[in-house]
């Protein structure tokens, strides 16, 4: 055992020797600039109450089973038929979480022979799913619709495309109309991780393919239930066919453990409170990403991109430098985390600043002056 547990420990040495070692820590009590709850459903004390009000009609603490075998239930099936009509989908199917639901999509579909052409920034949870596929995988320049169309040219058979709607390292959007209509006209799925955009955008928090109205040309949607929405699992959106293929051959639907019924009745329930806040805390979230934009090109921070979007980032080059500047703002009680390299690529290393509902204006301003004096 001593063998393999110094071949762990030199692994970790040359973490260190990169600057780029990880470490839990505990930021709770800072304010926060990092986490993913945009809307502050996590401690809405609405949320809170009405999960807490109809626990009573639980009868069991956990599924059971999994959903083929003793975890299916008439309230997982009823908010599968919900979350699909308020996606305007024809159906849904629940995961435990995105990365389970992205890892049993993508395995489960591509098959030899098949193309899969993926954005370069796209999620970890995407490409585990497709390194477990076994179809030819490209990655394409992000958001460059001539690099994809290059490759769409050299494709042939089934072609999926898979990018997010708001990229979570670096919170640009992708141009997905003219992605969808590359998609058409070269016959491609295309496949929409939605994580970062579900809860946000849309009249109701539906995601970006619907308020731009193209959901009917997505193959796939990935809608998660951990950032906006403030609890926990995901969703797969898509067609009744696709929906019957992965309960029959993605892995990590059929073999685990399905979400207990709490997990259940948290989600229905932050889709009620998120139909009647929506509005509300939406208009917060914008007029803090608004200013916190404002402020920072006032001070000539150099901002990774131009995008309206909860997730802002902070260019600054080499991990030493981005893990100092990121210790300075914790030890004066900012919430703000380093993005490393090999995260992202070397020299685009960051500081990542997420903008909620609930941030303050005063807080925002101090964020923003106290970047510009120690970056
Ligand atoms: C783009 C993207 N997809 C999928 C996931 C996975 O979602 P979950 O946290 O529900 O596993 C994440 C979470 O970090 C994500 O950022």
């Amino acid at each position: 055992m001593q063998l393999h547990l110094s071949f762990l420990k030199s692994e970790l040495d040359k973490r260190q020797q990169q600057q780029a070692l990880r470490k839990l820590q505990d930021n709770s009590e800072m304010i926060d600039f990092s986490s993913n709850d945009y809307l502050g459903m996590a401690h809405s004390i609405q949320l809170k109450e009405l999960i807490h009000k109809n626990s009573i009609y639980i009868n069991k603490n956990g599924a059971t089973g999994s959903r083929l075998l003793s975890g299916n239930y008439k309230a997982t099936e009823d908010l599968e038929i919900f979350i699909a009509d308020y996606h305007h989908s024809e159906k849904a199917l629940l995961y435990n979480s995105g990365y389970d639901a992205n890892v049993g999509l993508f395995s489960s579909i591509l098959k030899r022979g098949d193309y899969v052409l993926y954005d370069e920034f796209i999620h970890a949870s995407v490409r585990d799913g497709i390194r477990l596929g076994f179809a030819n995988a490209f990655s394409f320049k992000h958001n460059d619709l001539n690099d994809l169309e290059r490759l769409l040219n050299n494709s042939a058979g089934k072609i999926y495309v898979a990018v997010e709607a708001v990229y979570s390292m670096d919170g640009d959007m992708a141009p997905l109309k003219k992605i969808s209509q590359l998609c058409e006209k070269h016959n491609a799925a295309l496949i929409v991780d939605e994580a970062h955009s579900a809860g946000i955008y849309g009249n109701a928090g539906e995601g970006l393919c619907n308020q731009l109205n193209i959901q009917d040309k997505i193959f796939a949607r990935l809608v998660t239930y951990g950032k906006a929405f403030g609890v926990h699992g995901a969703a797969i959106i898509g067609s009744s066919v696709l929906c019957d293929f992965l309960i029959n051959f993605s892995r990590s639907f059929i073999y685990t453990t399905a979400l207990p019924p709490h997990a259940v009745l948290a989600i229905q329930s932050a889709y009620t409170i998120m139909q009647q806040e929506h509005e509300q805390l939406v208009e917060n979230l914008f007029n803090n990403i608004e200013l916190f934009k404002k402020s920072a090109a006032a001070l000539k921070l150099p901002l990774g991109h131009d995008f309206d979007t909860a997730i802002q980032t902070v260019i600054l080059p080499g991990n030493e430098n981005v893990k100092k500047a990121a210790t300075k703002l914790q030890e004066h009680n900012f919430d703000v985390r380093p993005i490393l390299s090999p995260t992202v690529p070397q020299g685009k290393e960051r500081l990542r600043i997420i903008l909620h509902s609930y941030n303050t204006t005063v807080d925002i301003e101090k964020l923003v002056t106290f970047l510009h004096s120690n970056t």
